[in-house]
């Protein structure tokens, strides 16, 4: 794989795009939970940019942390483990939480990562991500919000990386086979 020459005429979604996405799905949330705190819970490294852009336009009570979850294990297994390597700091407990993850794949992270916060016993937990991938989908996980759907292409930018780059790039793209 190598990043596409014509990678400004991949763009898939423009910055503006996704700040305006990620605008209509904050009032969608400050909906919901009006009238209530909410704790956004930021996955690494991938959602930092989305996560961003959407607890600026969240006119509720906000709290904001952090987790890192790899996950490990055949993406055709549904038993796949999940290490966390950065912790969630505040107690969730009786808590809305909101998971911001940046895209959601085969869903095995996300499942495993859902059932690790419920041992805290926080009041809710939903997640909002930038991206669905359903396509590569092998475990039976809906999203609560969803920025945009995207085909099954490995994509990149806004903080989704390949091999640890692009995440810096201010659009979203993805990569295309050489061959
Ligand atoms: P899962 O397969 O749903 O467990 O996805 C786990 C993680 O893999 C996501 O949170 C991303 O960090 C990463 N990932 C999945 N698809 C892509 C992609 O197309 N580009 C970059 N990272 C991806
Ligand atoms: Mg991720």
């Amino acid at each position: 794989m190598a990043l596409n020459n014509e990678i400004k005429g991949k763009i898939l979604f423009t910055e503006e795009q996704i700040r305006n996405r990620a605008k209509e799905l904050a009032e969608e949330i400050a909906r919901d939970y009006e009238g209530e705190e909410v704790i956004l819970l930021c996955t690494l490294k991938g959602s930092v940019l989305w996560m961003a852009d959407l607890m600026k336009e969240i006119p509720l009570d906000v709290k904001i942390d952090f987790v890192s979850a790899n996950s490990y294990g055949s993406s055709t297994c549904t038993s796949g483990v999940v290490t966390i390597t950065k912790d969630v700091d505040m107690d969730l407990f009786n808590k809305n939480v909101i998971i911001v993850e940046d895209i959601v794949d085969t869903g095995t992270t996300l499942k495993h990562l859902k059932e690790y916060l419920k041992e805290r016993n926080p009041k809710d937990v939903k997640i909002c991500t930038m991206l669905d991938k359903p396509a590569r989908r092998v475990i039976d996980l809906e999203p609560d919000y969803i920025g945009f759907t995207v085909d099954d292409l490995f994509i990149i930018g806004y903080g989704l990386d390949y091999d640890q780059k692009y995440r810096n790039l201010p659009y979203i793209s993805y990569l295309e086979s050489n061959e």
